[in-house]
């Protein structure tokens, strides 16, 4: 059934629709050529439940819903859509009563089984790093998957070094070293945790630290030499919490400006602490680099913590609000000074910021996001893609098609030693016209032209939120 959006709220809903369909087959209807270059698999993750609620899946929180872990592969000019479920326990169990018993975000499970099993739903991010997979939620530890098949490995504790209850979905892998580097946060003390795993997957350094106050701590940034956690202006309740409150009486807003958490990546590193001029709150950043005794970061931030914890409480079915409105800013450090400024360089929307991967933590020119015109009632998800020129060139954007929705952008280089913006940016699309997702390929150089390719997936894949890219 199409099921066609008039306004942002159903439009939303229709993009997030679960289905839950785990898809193996060739794709088949392309619209113009994958280009042969591109040889590799594009993975994606999103909140996908399979056992409705007795209340319907629409009154699930988005952020909940089981892992359904897609996986596009292209070769020779040809692609093949696969997808399944990350089977955590609280998946099995599900599965196994055929029942919504394992309870979420914004809906309780319909009965109480015991022993209670925990909400694992790694539907956040799917990372390729080492040769290994890992899906990715920030309320418990990775969860392993086989990079071919996708079949479930099980949860990964870090080598037994885990400190916190859980890490991100936000690994930031060092385009240069190949470390991955991932925090985690929790609402009791010590607050954030640090781990750094090399490529051979070994865990080479775990270390938690305190801060003011307990913030939701989506992601975080890396530089060459340091690492940034950035504190938003919120604070995350857990006496709330531990009471049964909703999620967005969990977060508090906090009259404190953003402040952001400087170490060094060596070993046994302090904090240093960084006042931004003003309050906000921002889920992802894009890139941070050093340059001249300076730590230059973007990312996309949400400038009124209120309205974002408003509009993530109600986000049940599926009424997102207004307040998903972040936009693009710059952060200045000085080291040596220790201060922080802050500019705001677009009126648009944006959100899922990325770069080329390569130059994680290290100085890039060419950033893409999923943006929105201030008056296009898109609400924090997307009508177009734009890249931006971190010298200050004009940003140029993919044009909008009525009726279509896009994604999280992905950056592929087209070989191995390809400049900055030398290859494809790939992302979903959702057209509510046909109720169908394709993955599209636009030329990195030109991303206001027509598309290389839209690929038409037969299983609609819901947008859920990121994906990455593994080359062969
Ligand atoms: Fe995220």
């Amino acid at each position: 059934m199409t099921d066609r959006t008039t306004t942002a709220n159903e439009g939303f809903a229709a993009v997030s629709r679960p289905n839950p369909v785990e898809a193996d087959a060739p794709v088949t209807r392309i619209e113009g050529e994958i280009p042969r270059e591109l040889a590799g698999t594009l993975y994606r993750n999103g909140p996908n439940q399979h056992v409705a609620p007795q209340a319907g899946v629409r009154a699930l929180h988005f952020f909940d819903g089981d892992a359904l872990v897609q996986a596009i592969r292209f070769e020779d000019g040809q692609a093949h859509h696969l997808g399944r479920y990350a089977r955590t326990e609280s998946y099995l169990r599900n599965a196994a009563e055929n029942a919504y018993v394992v309870g979420g975000l914004s809906v309780k499970a319909d009965r109480v089984v015991e022993p209670p099993v925990p909400g694992h739903s790694p539907n956040t991010n799917i990372v390729p790093h080492g040769g290994r997979l890992f899906a990715m939620a920030e309320n418990m530890p990775p969860f392993e998957m086989d990079p071919e098949t996708l079949e479930s490995k099980g949860m990964w504790d870090y080598d037994g070094k885990m400190l916190g209850m859980s890490t991100t979905a936000h690994p930031k892998i060092d385009g240069k070293t190949g470390q991955m580097w991932i925090h985690g946060y929790q609402p009791v003390a010590p607050f954030i945790q640090l781990y750094c795993v090399e490529p051979d997957g070994s865990v080479s350094l775990a270390e938690a630290h305190d801060a003011d106050w307990p913030s939701m701590m989506h992601d975080f940034a890396i530089t060459e030499n340091h690492v940034i956690f950035p504190l938003g202006s919120m604070l995350f309740d857990f006496e709330r919490m531990m009471a049964g409150a909703r999620f967005g009486e969990v977060l508090r807003e906090l009259d404190r400006p953003m402040t952001f958490g400087i170490r060094r990546r060596e070993p046994g590193s302090e904090i240093r602490w960084f006042e931004a001029p003003s309050a906000g709150y921002m889920f992802h950043p894009g890139n941070a680099y050093e340059e001249d005794g300076k730590i230059f970061m973007d990312a996309c931030t949400y400038e009124s913590p209120a309205n974002l914890i408003a509009s993530l409480d109600g986000a049940r079915d599926a009424q997102v609000g207004t307040g998903l409105d972040a936009h693009p800013y710059l952060y200045e450090f000085d080291l040596e000074a220790g201060t922080c400024k802050e500019t705001r360089f677009s009126d648009s929307t944006c959100e899922f910021p990325r770069i080329d991967d390569r130059l994680v933590g290290h100085k890039n020119r060419w950033g893409y996001a999923a943006t929105a015109e201030p008056d296009d009632g898109a609400l924090g998800f997307a009508r177009r893609i734009t890249k931006y020129d971190r010298q200050g060139g004009a940003s140029v954007h993919r044009a909008d098609v009525d009726g279509q929705w896009v994604g999280e952008p992905v950056f592929v280089p087209r070989h191995e030693t390809a400049a900055e913006d030398e290859g494809f940016v790939l992302f979903p699309v959702f057209d509510a016209t046909r109720d169908e997702t394709a993955i599209e390929i636009l030329d990195a150089r030109a991303v206001d032209a027509e598309p290389l390719a839209r690929c038409w997936l037969d299983t609609r894949m819901p947008f859920g939120f990121h994906g990455n890219w593994a080359g062969r």
